[in-house]
């Protein structure tokens, strides 16, 4: 099968496409067709970095990718749940080895749900990691009806999700993006827009019940705290909490903790309840092929990505 292995941690340079063997399944798993796949911040930085590398151990080709949408063509003794034919998607294997950059993936039949029949694969692809990410934490702290969410980065993968998630929830969403993204964020459903570009949300805000902070700029996490009313809560994605920064949450009386997306097909077949009634509305802005790999990382590198980047396969 055709895939696109790294050769090194490293530049874009390092990536190859090169012809591996389709892969064997444990009983537990499922052989999938892929369709499309998405990618993530994080995919760049595992490509990059050396410090990650213990995530593929001596494994070797080194296939990166979590994200998948495509088609069960094999099926292990043990699944009783899929059948050969089944449509569906998932994210696998995170932080782990997905190895979704390819063909065919094999993904524990634990990590996926049927794909909904109304959407794309692409559109499949992309609500994966994305939702997922912010799904789980915002269950964990029991967001409810009327509270005061901030969105930061809403424009993003993340962050698109995040507005659409919090609004069914029932909170006032307040998204913070760039000027070129108000139109979008504010189509998603947020009742405020805040430009980080000519606004500073930490002076316009306050008694905010729930910060959703993915931003990566130094001071930011300090200045998110600064809005959040006493019992209020702060879910990191973007870094672990500094002890600076815990110190200040603790002052305030803020529960900040960060959360790291864990691969559930039961949350999966929650996501595809959304997707079936239109609740969620996957954004994809870009769209590359296996063989564009290269360009679709330093476009998500970029840090400026709408919605997701997809590859079709
Ligand atoms: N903990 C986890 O499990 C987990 C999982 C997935 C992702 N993440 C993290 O979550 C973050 C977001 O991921 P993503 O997939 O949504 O990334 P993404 O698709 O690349 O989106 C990043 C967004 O950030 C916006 N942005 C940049 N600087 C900003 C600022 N100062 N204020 C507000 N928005 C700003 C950009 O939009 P503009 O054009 O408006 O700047 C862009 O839309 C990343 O740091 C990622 O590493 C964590």
């Amino acid at each position: 099968m055709k895939a696109v292995i790294l050769k090194e941690h490293g530049g874009v340079e390092n990536f190859e496409i090169a012809q591996v063997p389709i892969p064997e399944i444990k009983q537990d798993e499922v052989l999938i067709k892929t369709k499309a796949i998405s990618i993530n911040p994080a995919d760049a930085l595992v490509r990059e970095n050396k410090s990650v590398a213990w995530i593929f151990g001596d494994q070797r080709p080194l296939i990166l990718g979590w994200d998948v949408s495509g088609e069960i063509v094999a099926v292990g003794s043990e699944v009783q749940q899929y059948k050969i034919g089944d449509e569906v998607f998932g994210v696998l294997h995170h932080p782990g080895i997905g190895r979704t950059y390819a063909e065919y993936v094999a993904a524990p039949a634990a990590d996926i749900a049927l794909k909904p029949r109304n959407i794309s694969h692409q559109e499949a692809a992309a609500a994966t990691l994305a939702v997922l990410t912010v799904l789980q934490p915002m269950r964990k702290v029991g967001i409810k009806k009327g509270d005061r969410v901030l969105v930061t980065a809403a424009g993003g993968g993340v962050g698109h999700f995040a507005v659409q998630l919090a609004k069914y929830y029932g909170a006032y969403v307040i998204a913070l993006a760039s000027t070129a993204k108000k139109d979008f964020v504010m189509s998603l459903g947020a009742d405020e827009f805040i430009d980080y570009q000519h606004q500073a949300f930490y002076r316009e805000l306050h008694d905010i019940d729930l910060v959703i902070h993915a931003v990566r700029t130094e001071g930011h996490l300090l200045r998110s705290l600064e809005v959040i009313k006493k019992g209020g809560t702060l879910i990191s994605l973007w870094s672990h909490i500094t002890a600076e920064e815990q110190q200040r949450a603790t002052e305030k009386g803020i529960h900040a903790f960060y959360n790291a997306i864990v691969p559930s097909g039961d949350d999966m077949k929650e996501v595809a309840g959304l997707l079936e009634k239109g609740i969620l509305k996957p954004y994809v802005s870009k769209v590359y092929t296996l063989e564009d790999i290269a360009a679709a990382h330093l476009d998500i590198e970029k840090g400026h990505t709408q919605g997701k980047i997809i590859i079709n396969i």
